[in-house]
């Protein structure tokens, strides 16, 4: 199997004013295709491995040859992490999720705007280059956290819902060194009917618990109900 850049299913401008078109074309045109690119380069030679998608080789990431292990890390994390992120963002997005999703968040921090702000702080305080996650953790409850690099909530055991990108090139272009004004405007394009879909999926699998149990069989179609969710 080759990994393939996935094809985004909105215009580079569809996501204007909030997030500025030659941004959304140079990060998924150049940066994400560097990182399929890479991932798949790294893979060449390794037969066994080429069979599996980016969320399996990640989970087994100890298990990899250690001379591909990083590359496989960053590039892989690249490319699911990137993927994951297009999917998070809709020209329709933004305003706030309802149903189980919206109970969930108020059961783990109290109120939506008790947990936009704790994932804003934690978006403007990561140092550096990563990624901020809404996560459910093995008894269905959601947290926050950020992850260094193209890292992965599941080496915390964390199955992710909704994913922002902080690295510079994200935002750059367009709001040059004002990270928090970036995550101000990001907030208008979130698609929640899709994190929804996330968290049915999570609450399904117990959290990244079983969903580890059943990667190998199970999901492509994680994955496709995740697309269907959507395509619509
Ligand atoms: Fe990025």
């Amino acid at each position: 199997m080759t990994h393939e850049l996935p094809k985004l299913r909105y215009d580079f401008s569809a996501l204007e004013p909030h997030i500025d078109t030659r941004t959304m074309a140079i990060h998924h045109d150049k940066h994400h295709q560097a990182y399929v690119d890479n991932l798949n380069q790294t893979l060449e030679g390794y037969e066994d491995l080429q069979d599996k998608s980016t969320f399996e080789l990640l989970l087994e990431l100890e298990a990899l040859p250690e001379e591909i292990r990083s590359a496989v890390r960053n590039n892989g994390g690249g490319h699911f992490n990137h993927s994951m992120f297009w999917r998070c963002m809709s020209p329709k997005g933004g305003g706030q999720p309802g149903g189980g999703l919206a109970e969930a968040i108020q059961a783990s921090f109290g109120s939506f705007a008790g947990f936009k702000d704790e994932f804003s702080a934690a978006a403007s305080g990561l140092f550096g280059s990563g990624w901020v996650w809404l996560s459910m953790d093995g008894e269905g409850g959601l947290v926050v956290t950020t992850t260094p690099g193209h890292d992965v909530p599941f080496y915390k055991g964390l199955f992710p819902i909704l994913v922002l990108d902080v690295w510079e090139h994200a935002y750059y272009l367009k709001y040059e060194n004002r990270r928090a004004d970036y995550i101000v405007a990001w907030w208008d394009v979130v698609n929640w009917d899709h994190v929804a879909g996330n968290f049915s999926t999570a609450k399904l699998n117990l959290g990244l618990g079983k969903a580890a149990e059943w990667a190998k069989t199970t999901w492509q179609r994680i994955e496709d109900s995740w697309a269907k969710l959507t395509d619509s």
